[in-house]
């Protein structure tokens, strides 16, 4: 395979681990666990991984090397940088344990547990990936493990394979199902091991436990640079308004984080949205004010942050699309009428007609394009697919009417000239910082040694992060214990609660202590590409919200 120099250089970066992880490891257990919330369902759902200690790794356990194991691997769901090197660290963590251990990757994510399709990961095969961005090693993939067909079609896979224990490398949704599988195999007696590793660009899988998921840190700081390469050319040309719209399916952690590293002029936060029961109206009368109030000094240029979950967010939208959902759902009367109409502008008159009044109302609103948008991109459960909607193009045509009426009112004085970008692809795989080459290492390195203790049902845990790597605490924190009972697809279920921006906590209060200031004001701040060589305070840093979460 070809590769660029800097992969060459980088190939060779020793990730730096916690004191406990660089000799032999002793395993303390610490107090019993309770779920965070509906302590009793989840017992009863998880009867023999309910409870179970945290555990903390110290230095100076019995160096002695263990039985042959045999473990599997998965990657589950987007993309993060760093999956490699959770690989490699479970890799060599393993070899470490006993060289004779094997690592097999199952392919193309969970689907390839389920359909036997796996490597063996050899050094070879592991060197090439080292330090590298990307999931490409085995793949990745969405297949959600649910059913007991699947759990026993894996148990086929690993009584031929001898494999002892597997590794799940996944969000909030993909480590729930892995602790399933965890009480399953252990119901069964199958004898085979589940561990979990909190992977997630979104950062929305953290809690006590966890500070962080892996590929955050990457990727707010590869959207970051754009966004202030971008600041820079706005300051310059001065006559563009740009849009940016941030990935996070849910939660608006990366929006956040990159307006704490940018200093937008506008950065719009889901939860404060929710949280205030916001209109869209609302949200573009603020963006057009403070476009407004630029332009009396003659700045006609600007960059407003969007997180891509926000249109869920809206109260009204939120119920418009569940109307919209149920009202073109497959199968209904009402979704063969609608499609039996000619144009769009038929179509667009039905809608608005079945809906109540509050949504017709807020659906008339919408300009022509999105509305559109929202009745046709469905996906295979008849719902809209809310990430293709392009709210950074939404907001700039409802702000540029907005901008109008003021105009006529006399109110805005300005010209607007708008640019929309969405930026989420580019920094999934980029190549880990070197928070991340180190983090992930060392989550995979603890998945082995929870593995070498006959754990099942533990999520890797890698505390302290904001101190120098030597410092990490490393352990596994029982997968229960992050549990609560949630509504799903009509159903109450046993999931991770998802983290989401807190409106109450250091991140969202910095930014709200400075959003006028950076509205009116032109503070950009430009973070520059990620460092992977040269002085600790450009290549170390961790994120601003784990800094300012951590120093409470
Ligand atoms: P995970 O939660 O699986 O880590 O994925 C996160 C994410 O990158 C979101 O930010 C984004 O909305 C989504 O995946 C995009 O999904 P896809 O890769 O299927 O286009």
């Amino acid at each position: 395979m070809a590769i660029s120099a800097l992969q060459f250089e980088r190939s060779k970066y020793a990730p730096k681990l916690p004191k406990a992880l660089q000799g032999p490891v002793k395993v303390v257990e610490g107090k019993k666990t309770e779920s965070v919330a509906d302590q009793e369902e989840i017992q009863k759902l998880f009867p023999n991984t309910y409870g179970m200690p945290l555990i903390t790794f110290e230095e100076g356990g019995d160096a002695g090397s263990l039985p042959v194991m045999n473990v599997g691997v998965i990657l589950s769901g987007g993309q993060a940088p760093g999956g490699h090197n959770v690989i490699s660290g479970l890799y060599d963590g393993l070899k470490k344990l006993n060289p004779e251990n094997k690592l097999y990757g199952f392919l193309g994510g969970p689907g390839g547990l389920v359909d036997h399709k796996y490597m063996e990961l050899t050094d070879e095969i592991i060197d090439e990936y080292r330090n590298t961005g990307g999931f490409d090693i085995i793949g990745s993939g969405r297949t959600k493990l649910e059913e007991e067909s699947q759990f026993d079609k894996g148990v086929e896979i690993c009584k031929q394979l001898n494999i002892n224990a597997l590794v799940v490398i996944g969000g909030d949704d993909s480590n729930t199902n892995a602790c399933v599988l965890a009480e399953y195999y252990l119901q069964k007696e199958t004898g085979i091991q589940v561990i979990g590793c909190p992977k997630t660009i979104d950062g929305d899988l953290k809690n006590e436990m966890i500070e962080t998921s892996f590929g955050f840190d990457t990727a707010v700081k590869v959207y970051s640079e754009l966004i202030g390469n971008i600041m820079r050319d706005a300051n310059s040309a001065k006559k563009y308004w740009h849009f940016i719209k941030l990935m996070g399916r849910s939660a608006s952690h990366i929006a956040l984080e990159c307006a704490l590293q940018t200093q937008p002029n506008i950065a719009l936060v889901s939860e404060e949205v929710a949280e205030k029961e916001q209109t869209l109206a609302e949200i573009v009368d603020y963006i057009a004010k403070v476009i407004a109030r630029r332009a009396e000094d003659d700045h006609n240029f600007g960059v407003v942050l969007v997180p891509e979950g926000l249109i869920e967010f809206i109260p009204e939208m939120k119920t418009l699309i569940t109307e919209l959902n149920d009202l073109l759902a497959e199968g209904q009367q009402s979704a063969n009428d609608f499609k039996a109409l000619a144009t769009d502008a038929e179509k667009r008159e039905y809608v608005i007609g079945k809906l109540s009044e509050a949504s017709s109302k807020v659906f008339a609103s919408l300009p022509e394009g999105i509305a559109k948008q929202l009745t046709l991109d469905r996906d295979p459960h008849g719902n809209v697919q809310v990430s293709k909607i392009e709210t950074e193009k939404l907001l700039i045509e409802m702000v540029d009417v907005r901008l109008a009426e003021m105009k006529k009112e006399g109110f805005y004085k300005g010209s607007f000239s708008a640019q929309n970008h969405f930026f989420g692809y580019e920094g999934r795989c980029a190549a880990p910082s070197n928070f991340d080459a180190d983090y992930c290492y060392s989550l995979g390195s603890t998945a082995s040694v929870l593995i070498g203790n006959g754990k099942t049902g533990y999520m890797s845990s890698v505390r302290n992060t904001t101190k120098p790597a030597d410092e990490w605490i490393a352990g596994g924190v029982p997968i229960t214990m992050m549990m609560n009972m949630e509504r799903r697809h009509g159903h109450m279920k046993p999931v991770i609660q998802k983290a989401l921006v807190e409106l109450d906590a250091a991140p969202f209060l910095k930014l709200a202590e400075n959003r006028e200031k950076w509205a009116v004001e032109t503070s950009y701040v430009y973070p520059g590409p990620i460092q992977y060589f040269g002085p600790t305070e450009v290549c170390d840093a961790t994120t601003k919200t784990l800094e300012l979460e951590q120093s409470k």
